[in-house]
């Protein structure tokens, strides 16, 4: 426990700079190094494998909702420095919607948004079925045990964003295995650098190819875009780079989130019994699900700004941890234990204000139909393994099992 919020004349002695490195966790234990952080108050100071200096954290559910919705806080100013960080590379690109500040943010934003709305995943939802169907006869066929994420987890997000991006079917594993690089942090630099120059390449020539395109994909919308002046050449890459890499973030989520259903019976059954129990329980998944490894993204604060008691002087970096809003007992009571009925559930694993998730419809669209999907079709579904035998990602930004071996 640190000292008592200070006055805001400054007079407070700052909080000591933590080391938080990047832990090779298992299962979905929550990070001891956040936990410890958070104990020690609402905002605490950090510094990260890579980088530069520390930065602050905030972790409380009302603080991070702030920070994140606040202008005076810039993402595009971080881009100009070498902030502490979890990526051993940092080379953001002119057209991320990750680094952009208003207006820039809502003019790109506006380029892809249509393709990531309620009503087109709604018609995305058949095709996303049926992609996921195929998948699974295929699994039904060979029989038990099978790895759910080779199988499963992997192929299913894949295969839909890049239906909604446009991928061809031809390039998909090429796309795929850049990705998987771009987010590891294994392989270091030059690794990452090659994977985003052949994927970034590869964007490139997509679009311009696609700027007289008939059809509605995303990578149609941004040559359109192009062509009409909207955005520029390159910023349609630094846009799109992103969303394809997105769709990751679905393999390793849902299959932290089917480890927590299959070890968890009482979860089991009351999915099965109950579809319309499903929506509630994965919302709680998801607050309670560590999604990543560390935090994501710094933004600066451009002027002082009072936040907790505390003064952030103009110029220093600042980081929120979701994850730890998520488990705010103020906001969550029990927050370390998954209610299926707590309601309301307004978690932040998505993000909030500008940046919140391009992707939450569609990451949401695709775990309702990948748990409902193997539940209603593998009666008997269970971990072919004990729990403690299953793999788990390391030297990774975001969690989640390597494999996921199951039986029915
Ligand atoms: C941003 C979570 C899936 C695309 C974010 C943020 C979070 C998040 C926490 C950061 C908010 C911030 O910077 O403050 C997740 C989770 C997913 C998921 C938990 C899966 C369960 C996806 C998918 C896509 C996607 C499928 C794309 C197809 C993006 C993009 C951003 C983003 C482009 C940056 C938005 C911006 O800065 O304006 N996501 N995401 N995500 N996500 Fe996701």
């Amino acid at each position: 426990i640190t000292e008592e919020p200070g006055p805001l004349t400054g007079q407070a002695p700052p909080p000591p700079v933590r080391d938080w490195p990047a832990l090779d966790l298992d299962g979905t234990e929550f990070d001891p190094v956040l936990a410890g952080l958070m104990s020690e108050g609402p905002l605490t100071r950090i510094r990260l494998p890579f980088g530069e200096g520390w930065a602050w954290l905030a972790t409380r559910y009302e603080d991070v909702k702030l920070v994140t919705n606040d202008p005076r806080f810039s993402r595009a100013e971080v881009t100009r420095r070498q902030v502490t960080r979890l990526a051993p590379n940092f080379a953001p690109r002119p057209g991320s919607l990750a680094w952009a500040d208003q207006p820039a943010h809502n003019r790109l934003r506006r380029a892809v948004a249509g393709a990531f709305t309620v009503s087109a995943m709604k018609q995305l939802r058949p095709r996303a079925q049926e992609i996921l169907d195929e998948l699974v006869d295929g699994v039904v066929r060979d029989g038990p045990p099978v790895d759910l994420v080779e199988r499963v987890l992997e192929p299913f997000p894949l295969t839909v964003v890049s239906e909604v991006m446009g991928v061809p079917p031809a390039d998909r594993d090429r796309v795929h295995a850049w990705t998987r690089q771009i987010i590891s942090t294994s392989g270091g630099t030059e690794a990452a650098d090659r994977a985003k120059k052949g994927l970034y390449g590869w964007i490139g020539e997509t679009v311009r190819a696609r700027a007289v395109s008939p059809a509605e994909d995303v990578y149609t919308l941004l040559g359109a875009a192009v062509a009409r002046g909207e955005i520029t050449a390159e910023e349609a890459v630094g846009l799109a780079g992103p969303l394809q890499i997105g769709g990751e973030a679905v393999t390793h989520h849902s299959g932290q989130t089917l480890f927590l259903i299959l070890t968890r019976p009482e979860l089991t059954e009351r999915m099965r019994a109950r579809p319309e129990a499903r929506g509630p329980v994965l919302d709680e998944l998801l607050r309670y699900i560590p999604h990543r490894s560390t935090v994501g993204l710094a933004r600066i604060a451009l002027e002082d700004v009072e936040l907790a008691g505390r003064r952030i002087r103009a110029g220093e970096p600042v980081y929120v941890s979701y994850l730890a809003a998520n488990r705010d007992p103020d906001a969550f009571p029990d927050p370390d234990t998954i209610h299926p009925d707590r309601d309301p559930n307004p978690h932040l694993a998505f993000g909030n204000g500008p940046h919140h998730c391009t992707g939450a419809v569609l990451a949401r669209l695709q775990t309702e139909l990948l748990v409902g999907t193997l539940l209603d079709r593998l009666p008997g579904l269970r971990l072919a393994v004990p729990p403690e035998q299953v793999r788990w990602r390391h030297k990774t930004m975001i969690r989640g099992p390597r494999t996921l071996p199951v039986t029915w």
